[in-house]
């Protein structure tokens, strides 16, 4: 069985070899899908025959969003938090202990069951790819748990074990820590494709996270770094100096973190929904544009400080309080998200690539922006099938 996705007035490729600028923009355009991936891309006339056709009626096409950052695994909420701030407290992370708690005392079955709702309701609007995180178990059964469980709803698994020093280690952060590089690893490296570490005031600093890292990577993990979200820090540029897939929020970054960025493979992932949830200033990422490093946006959906599963939203964002075009926006959410987790077979529309395709009800990707908290996904194609 083959599906073609038909008439499509815009479709956004991101391979710029086969349409116009940066997102490789092709009109009037036809996509051919069999056995999971894309088999052929053309001009509507030149269609082939396929079993089943997509109708698109002029509207615009674009691969599934890559998010890149999330926290899917955790039980309870923390709107009572959220209303505080927005009476004025600050973000501090310090709402993680409290989700941890909630998160430990939760069944499989009950963190298996909301971690699967949030992922249909991003699957909902248009993300066919994301990268889930541990971090609320914090004990060696709990991450492997959370792992085990988020695998089973996506193979970019992160262990975050050192999210923060849970509250039976207070004081104790090196014990902690070693826990984290010994038997905890183990428990959760089958489970895992990536290592994360909160490196933060207040969480882990840079001499920890690079311990916790490189035995990661030691045992096969890829690095990635929770870097500069909540002050100036060493967290950036340790992930350059690891070749770390990623740097993610980046909002507080100095003239050196942003030219380490620039002349890395390290993708800058900015967080937008964070800064939003928690009344903070947007991380500049004209600055890290123009200095040439690569830009992914990506939701970080969690309890404290985003809990937005929304990539749609998170592109509106990067558009009025960020100063990125629609396009770098639109790149960012997609090509830019693949590249945080260094992969070539999605964010991107090519014979070959998997055939995630995202149908808007709307003539253009610069709708995204424009129409902001519109539900404008209308069509999900999710591994060649249609949702
Ligand atoms: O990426 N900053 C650290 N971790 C999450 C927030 C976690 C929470 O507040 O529960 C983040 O923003
Ligand atoms: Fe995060």
């Amino acid at each position: 069985m083959n599906l073609l996705v038909d008439r499509i007035g815009e479709l956004v490729t991101n391979d710029p070899a086969r349409g116009r600028g940066p997102l490789g923009l092709l009109r009037d355009a036809a996509v051919l899908v069999e056995d999971g991936r894309v088999a052929w891309i053309g001009r509507a006339a030149d269609a082939p025959a396929a079993d089943r056709r997509l109708d698109a009626d002029g509207r615009a096409v674009l691969p599934g969003f890559v998010d890149s950052h999330s926290h899917l695994v955790f039980a309870g909420d923390r709107a009572a938090e959220f209303a505080a701030r927005m009476a004025g407290e600050p973000y501090t992370g310090g709402g993680i202990r409290t989700t941890v708690a909630a998160t430990r005392a939760a069944s499989d079955d009950e963190l298996r069951f909301a971690a699967g709702r949030l992922r249909e309701e991003a699957l909902r609007q248009g993300t066919t790819t994301i990268e889930i995180k541990s971090g609320y178990g914090l004990s060696v059964a709990d991450e492997a748990r959370a792992l085990r469980i988020a695998r089973e709803l996506t193979d970019e698994t992160t262990f975050l074990g050192a999210h923060v020093v849970p509250a039976e280690y207070a004081g104790r952060a090196d014990d902690y820590v070693s826990l984290i590089c010994g038997p905890m690893l183990r428990a959760a490296a089958p489970h895992a494709r990536w290592i994360d570490v909160f490196c933060e005031r207040g969480a882990f600093d840079a001499d920890h996270a690079r311990a916790i890292l490189t035995v990661g990577q030691a045992a096969g993990l890829g690095a990635r770094i929770h870097a500069n979200q909540l002050g100036p820090g060493d967290g950036v540029r340790l992930a350059v100096e690891l070749d770390a897939a990623s740097a993610d929020h980046c909002t507080h970054l100095s003239d050196a973190d942003v030219d380490a960025l620039a002349s890395s493979a390290t993708v800058a992932t900015l967080l937008p929904g964070a800064e939003f949830s928690t009344r903070s200033r947007y991380p500049d990422a004209r600055r890290l544009l123009d200095a040439g490093a690569t830009v992914a946006l990506a939701t970080d959906c969690n309890p404290g400080s985003s809990y937005t599963s929304s990539m749609p939203f998170c592109v509106a964002l990067a558009v009025r309080e960020m100063r990125m075009t629609p396009a770098e926006a639109v790149w960012a959410a997609t090509a830019g998200g693949a590249r945080a987790l260094r992969r070539d077979d999605v964010g991107v529309l090519r014979p070959g690539a998997r055939a995630d395709l995202v149908v808007l009800d709307a003539p253009s990707h610069l709708h995204l922006a424009y129409r902001p908290g519109v539900p404008l996904i209308s069509d999900v194609v999710h591994n060649g099938v249609k949702l």
